[in-house]
């Protein structure tokens, strides 16, 4: 992997293939890895340079003072702007699994301009309630109480789709048990703090593409159709047989529909 070194954070990032640069946010608590399906599929890197960063406090991305946060997406949004500076980059395709996703939004909030193309993967726009963010401060304490192992268990079961193969369910574990206490505790704390993102992507000119598993325990087809609506030119593509992570479940048919909408969007003529 290679790193971008900006204040307190060596950000870790996949730079795979050329051509228009496709920027891929992993979920919650997942990090880079989660999209090697993606990383190296040639349908995808022959013609796009796939960036896949481990988000800060995940995987490989470790600040140099793990605080017991919150990090909030306004903070991962500024760490991403840093590096497509760093990387000479004044806009990508931008995409974003779950929590990947509500970053992706906050990068639109900050920098519109920023954002060629929208990529909103089994996520939502809505911020918490009173008893979401209550959850959120106990599974930060339960995180800092029991670690990782705790994590896994509880999410485990509402990530993957029930047919999923005990194959992915096992690769799926592995990754939560590879990120760290501190890092999924701060976002935890963080995810609680975000904003109502629907009003920046009822503004949103570009072409964005809403993709769910059918079988997403999460979130519902329904309102990853009410997100396609909102997009002034959202479609939505249902992947059967996938739950909440398409790209790991499912990566031929995800790979498919993101290589289909770029090259109708993103594909020089
Ligand atoms: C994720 O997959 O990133 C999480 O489900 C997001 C969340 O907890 O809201």
């Amino acid at each position: 992997m290679k790193r971008f070194h900006s204040n307190d954070l060596s950000l870790a990032f996949h730079d795979v293939g050329h051509g228009e640069p496709v920027v891929l946010l992993h979920g919650f608590p997942l990090h880079s890895a989660s999209f090697a399906g993606q990383l190296t599929a040639p349908t995808l890197t022959a013609g796009h340079r796939l960036l896949v960063p481990d988000l800060r406090g995940f995987g490989q991305s470790l600040p140099s003072r793990p605080g017991v946060g919150p990090v909030e997406m306004r903070t991962f949004a500024e760490d991403l702007l840093a590096w497509l500076d760093h990387l000479g980059l004044a806009s990508v395709w931008l995409g974003g699994v779950s929590m990947g996703g509500y970053i992706a939004m906050a990068v639109l909030q900050l920098a519109p301009s920023r954002v060629k193309g929208l990529l909103l993967i089994d996520t939502h726009p809505d911020p918490d309630d009173d008893a979401g963010r209550a959850r959120r401060e106990e599974t930060a304490r339960n995180i800092e109480a029991q670690g990782m192992g705790f994590l896994a268990d509880s999410m485990l079961p509402k990530l993957l789709a029930p047919t999923a193969p005990a194959e992915v369910r096992a690769r799926l574990r592995q990754l939560i048990l590879e990120n760290n206490i501190a890092g999924a505790a701060a976002a935890t704390r963080g995810m609680a703090l975000r904003d109502d993102s629907k009003p920046v992507l009822s503004r949103f000119a570009g072409p964005a593409l809403v993709v769910v598993g059918e079988d997403d325990a999460l979130i519902p087809v329904e309102k990853a159709r009410a997100l396609a609506s909102l997009l002034p030119h959202g479609e939505l593509r249902v992947l059967p047989g996938a739950g909440h992570l398409p790209p790991l479940e499912t990566p031929d048919a995800f790979n498919g529909a993101l290589a289909d909408f770029l090259e109708r969007h993103a594909t020089p003529r």
